[in-house]
C-alpha cells in the first residue's frame, strides 16, 4: 500500500509526501526501508510466461513486471513516484545525471530543422550542449537575456519548438515569471522546459504555473549529500512517455543503489531546505552589509532584480548566494582559500557548504573578455550554503574576508 495522495480530506504536506509518496508499506521481508533490487535483468518462469509478458507489453501501456534493467527497476520506480508527487507531476524519470536529463529531453523534444529559445544565464554545460552539439543536428538556438520575456517572445520563429530556462539561474539567480512564460509559450504552441535545480520542489513547482516539463540535477539538493549523480524529468499528461521510451534507447539509467540513496535523501529534503533557505537569506543579508562585498545576488534580497517575481512564486529562495568581493580575482581566491567550513569545490545543494569562483571552476577556458560578456568577473564568488549553523558560517566568512 502506498500513500493515497488523492484523499479529499487533506492533501499531505511536503515532508509527508517526501517520506511516503510511492512508498510501499508491504515490502518483502517486512522491510521498513525501500529494498534495493540490484539486478540488471529479470527472470521468466518459462516461455509461456515470457509470451504472456510480451503480449501484455504490446497491448497494455505499462506491464506489471520488469524485463531488463535499462527499461525499469522497482527501486528506481518507487523513487520516481515520490519525485513526481513532490513536483505535482503525473510521471518522473530518473536518469544518470542532470546533464543526462537535459540532453535526453532536448534530443527527444527537438528534431533537425527545429529552433529553441534559451536564456543567457545558465549552467555552462547546458549552453555548450545547445550551441555546439545540437547545432550539429541542424537545431538552432537563440539566446535571450534571462528575465526578459519580451525578448523571449520576439525570438520565437515559426520553427520554434521549445523554450528552455533555469529559474533561479546559475550563477546570478535570475527568476522568470513562470505563469507569464507558460502563457506566452502556449500562445505560440511552443513547449517549455524549466531547469529548477536551484529551487527544489519545496520552493517552486514550475508545473503548477503551466510549465510543460521540469528537470532537476538530483545530484544537488534532491539527493543532498554530494554522494550520488542523477537527474530527473517531471511532467504531466503524457509528455514523459517518449522520454521514458528514449531512456531505454539512449541508456542513461540510474543504478538501483543510487536510487535508494536518493530516496533516503528525499526523506530529509523538507528539513534540509528549510534550513538552507534560512541560511541563504541570513548570509545574503549579512554579505550585503559587509564593506568588502561589492554586490550580492540572491532572490530573497530586495536589491535582486527579480525579487518581486521570486517572492510571488517561490516559497523560499534556496541557499546559493553569488557575490563580488571588492578587489580582484586573486583577492577573491585568498578569501576562498581562507574559508574553513566551506570546501572549494563545484556543485551545490548538499549538506556541506561549497564555495568557488565561477571564472575558474566553470569558465577557466574562456578568454576574460568572453567571460565578462556573460557578466562573470574574476572576483565573483558562488557560495552554495549547506546546513551548518548560520552563526558559524558567518564567523568563517568574517574571518576569511580579512584575507581578501
Ligand atoms: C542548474 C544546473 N543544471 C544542470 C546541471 C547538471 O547536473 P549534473 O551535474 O547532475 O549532470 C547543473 C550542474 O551543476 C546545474 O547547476
Amino acid at each position: 500500500m502506498s500513500l493515497d495522495t488523492s484523499t479529499p480530506a487533506r492533501t499531505p504536506g511536503f515532508s509527508t509526501q517526501a517520506m511516503h509518496a510511492g512508498v510501499a508499506h508491504d515490502n518483502p521481508h517486512h522491510s521498513l526501508t525501500l529494498p534495493i533490487i540490484q539486478t540488471a535483468t529479470y527472470t521468466f518462469d518459462g516461455t509461456a510466461d515470457l509470451i504472456d509478458f510480451l503480449d501484455e507489453r504490446m497491448f497494455v501501456q505499462k506491464p506489471v513486471r520488469q524485463e531488463y534493467g535499462r527499461y525499469g527497476n522497482p527501486t528506481v520506480a518507487a523513487v520516481e513516484a515520490r519525485l513526481a508527487a513532490l513536483d505535482g507531476g503525473d510521471d518522473a524519470i530518473l536518469l544518470s545525471s542532470g546533464m543526462a536529463a537535459l540532453t535526453t529531453s532536448l534530443l527527444i523534444l527537438l528534431s533537425s530543422g527545429d529552433h529553441l529559445v534559451m536564456t543567457d544565464d545558465c549552467y555552462n554545460r547546458t549552453r555548450l550542449f545547445v550551441n555546439r552539439f545540437l547545432r550539429r543536428f541542424d537545431i538552432a538556438a537563440t539566446t535571450v537575456p534571462a528575465g526578459d520575456l519580451q525578448a523571449v517572445e520576439k525570438a520565437i520563429q515559426p520553427n520554434t519548438r521549445l523554450i528552455l530556462s533555469e529559474t533561479p539561474t546559475n550563477p546570478f539567480l535570475r527568476c522568470l515569471d513562470l505563469e507569464a512564460l507558460a502563457a506566452l509559450a502556449h500562445r505560440h504552441s511552443v513547449r517549455t522546459l524549466i531547469d529548477a535545480t536551484f529551487a527544489t520542489p519545496l520552493n517552486l513547482r514550475p508545473l503548477d504555473f503551466g510549465i510543460d516539463l521540469v528537470m532537476h540535477s538530483v545530484t544537488k539538493y534532491l539527493n543532498g549529500h554530494n554522494d550520488v549523480m542523477a537527474g530527473v524529468l517531471v511532467g504531466k499528461g503524457g509528455i514523459t512517455t517518449p522520454l521514458r521510451e528514449s531512456q531505454g534507447l539512449l541508456g542513461a539509467v540510474v543504478d538501483p543503489t543510487a536510487a535508494y540513496h536518493i530516496g533516503r535523501g528525499l526523506q530529509t529534503l523538507g528539513l534540509r531546505i528549510e534550513r538552507q533557505n534560512a541560511n541563504g537569506l541570513a548570509i545574503a543579508r549579512w554579505l550585503e552589509a559587509h564593506p568588502k562585498i561589492r554586490r550580492v545576488w540572491y532572490p530573497g534580497l530586495e536589491s535582486h532584480p527579480d525579487h518581486a517575481i521570486a517572492r510571488a512564486q517561490m516559497r523560499g529562495f534556496g541557499s546559493v548566494v553569488s557575490f563580488e568581493v571588492e578587489g580582484d580575482g586573486p583577492a577573491a581566491s585568498r578569501f576562498i582559500d581562507a574559508m574553513r567550513l566551506a570546501h572549494l569545490a563545484p556543485s551545490l545543494g548538499g549538506v556541506d557548504s561549497l564555495i568557488e569562483q565561477p571564472a575558474l571552476i566553470s569558465y577557466y577556458d574562456l578568454a576574460p573578455e568572453n567571460r565578462l560578456a556573460l557578466g562573470i568577473r574574476d572576483e565573483l564568488v558562488r557560495f552554495a550554503i549547506g546546513i551548518e549553523d548560520t552563526e558559524d558560517l558567518i564567523a568563517d566568512l568574517e574571518r576569511a574576508l580579512t584575507y581578501a
